[in-house]
C-alpha cells in the first residue's frame, strides 16, 4: 500500500478493501453529505463503487482522491485529492464529522495539492463548492485558489475555483 504524504498528524495513502466499512459510514451520514451533490445520504453500494474507482485509479495513474488516515490512531478519516469525472481536474475532500474543526481539512489539502502538483505534475486543478459550504471555501482560499467561475447543481448555486495564472480567462 502506497503512502503519498505524511504530515504532522495525517497519512495520505492508497485505499485498501479494509476501508469499505469506514467509508460507507462516512457517506451514510446526512451531515457529511449535506453540501455534496443532491445532499442525500449514500447507500453502501455507493461506497463499494467509489472504492472500485479509486482502487483502479491508484493502480493505473496513481493519483486519485487519496485516503486520509489519522496517523496516531490509524483511523480512516475520509479523502482528499483530485478526480476527473466532471471533465476537468476537481480537487475535493470529505471527512467523518468527528474529525471536523481541528485543522485536518487544510492540513490534508495542502499535502495532497503538493503531491498532485509536484509528484503527478497535474495542472489546471479546480475545486468547487456550494456557496453555503463556508468551511470548504475557506480551505480552497487557503490553498491559494480564487473564484474562476460559477455554476449550479441540483438547483443550488456553486462557485468554481482555480489558480489565477492557470485560468486567466476563468472557466
Ligand atoms: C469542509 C470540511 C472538509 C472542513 O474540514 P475541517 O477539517 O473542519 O477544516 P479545517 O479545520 O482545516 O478548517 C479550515 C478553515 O475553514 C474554517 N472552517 C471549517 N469549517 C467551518 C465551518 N463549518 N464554518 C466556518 N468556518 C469553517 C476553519 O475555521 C478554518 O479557517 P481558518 O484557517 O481561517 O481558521 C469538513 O467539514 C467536511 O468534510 N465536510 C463534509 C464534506 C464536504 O462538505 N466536503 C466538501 C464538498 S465541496
Amino acid at each position: 500500500m502506497k503512502i503519498h504524504a505524511r504530515t504532522e498528524r495525517l497519512i495520505l495513502r492508497d485505499w485498501t478493501s479494509d476501508d469499505l466499512d469506514d467509508y460507507a459510514a462516512i457517506v451514510a451520514d446526512p451531515e457529511v453529505i449535506a453540501h455534496i451533490g443532491d445532499g442525500e445520504p449514500r447507500a453502501r453500494s455507493y461506497a463499494v463503487d467509489f472504492l472500485a474507482t479509486v482502487t483502479e485509479q491508484q493502480a493505473t495513474r496513481g493519483w486519485t482522491r487519496f485516503a486520509v488516515e489519522h496517523a496516531k490512531t490509524g483511523h480512516l478519516m475520509g479523502f482528499c485529492g483530485v478526480d476527473d469525472k466532471i471533465g476537468r481536474l476537481d480537487f475535493g475532500w470529505r471527512y467523518g464529522k468527528e474529525f471536523w474543526g481541528a485543522g485536518y481539512g487544510y492540513e490534508a489539502a495542502a499535502a495532497a495539492l503538493w503531491v498532485c502538483q509536484n509528484v503527478f505534475h497535474l495542472t489546471h486543478i479546480t475545486s468547487k463548492s456550494y456557496l453555503e459550504n463556508v468551511g470548504s471555501i475557506r480551505i480552497i482560499e487557503k490553498m491559494g485558489m480564487v473564484k474562476i467561475g460559477e455554476g449550479a447543481a441540483f438547483g443550488r448555486p456553486l462557485a468554481i475555483y482555480g489558480f489565477k495564472n492557470e485560468w486567466p480567462e476563468g472557466v
